[in-house]
């Protein structure tokens, strides 16, 4: 399902608001709701609409879709970025809050020990870039390709760097995935993903069972064919 907000403001505005219902939802089912954050800028307009709403803090696991291979206090640190705008202002358990150990020299160990710390997912949430990654599922990069591990440490040739990501069967097992999309740079790639051939990372996200939402923005969506 594809949903279409005026500008970014409304954009983090609905999405708020499904992660309230959601959460909400899943707390009175279970008693507790587990969601897997994103990074990117994108979503931090969300994260800070977040802390004036009604949310269950207390009932809440965090996680990370992807993470940087940095340390938790580093400015390009995905959990930095959600503890600031957000985590840090809120009474959300600190035991509440699985981060990805970035800072661990060996990438591909922090995410073999993230893989222990997981719970099954009822959200993730995920940015779409520019060039048709998620996460940090970069086009053509093996990791796209991966069955078996649930987080990966894929190196971004791109980037020169390592990344820290949660791999496709991991995201296609959650309850629901929501994609947060905004701005004019991103409308060529959201065609493409949401009109063309498979081709993209992001294409491959199909979740089993789950629910498949994409909130875009106007201008993210400007070129689609019922834009
Ligand atoms: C990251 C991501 C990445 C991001 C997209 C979109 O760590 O960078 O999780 O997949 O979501 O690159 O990022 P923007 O929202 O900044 O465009």
């Amino acid at each position: 399902m594809i949903e279409i907000f005026a500008n970014a403001q409304e954009l983090a505005r609905g999405a708020a608001e499904y992660f309230v219902a959601r959460s909400g939802e899943a707390v009175a089912q279970k008693g507790f709701f587990t969601v897997a954050l994103s990074g990117g800028s994108t979503p931090k307009a969300l994260y800070q609409l977040l802390v004036d709403l009604d949310v269950p803090w207390s009932r809440i696991h965090f996680f990370w879709s992807d993470e940087r291979h940095v340390p938790p206090d580093h400015p390009d640190s995905n959990y930095r970025m959600a503890y600031e705008a957000m985590l840090s202002r809120v009474p959300v358990p600190e035991g509440n809050i699985h981060r990805i150990r970035g800072e661990n020299p060996d990438a591909a160990e922090a995410a073999r020990e993230y893989e222990q710390t997981l719970l099954p997912l009822d959200l993730i949430l995920l940015g779409l870039g520019t060039d048709g990654h998620t996460a940090s599922i970069f086009p053509g990069s093996e990791v796209l390709h991966e069955t078996k591990r649930l987080v990966a440490a894929p190196w971004v040739e791109k980037l020169n760097t390592y990344r820290i990501t949660m791999t496709l069967p991991l995201i296609n097992n959650s309850a629901a995935v929501l994609f947060l999309i905004s701005g004019a740079e991103k409308a060529g790639i959201v065609k493409e993903v949401l009109e063309g051939p498979k081709q993209y990372p992001a294409q491959f996200v199909q979740p089993t069972h789950g629910r498949l939402l994409w909130m875009l923005d106007k201008d993210a969506a400007s070129r689609l064919a019922a834009g």
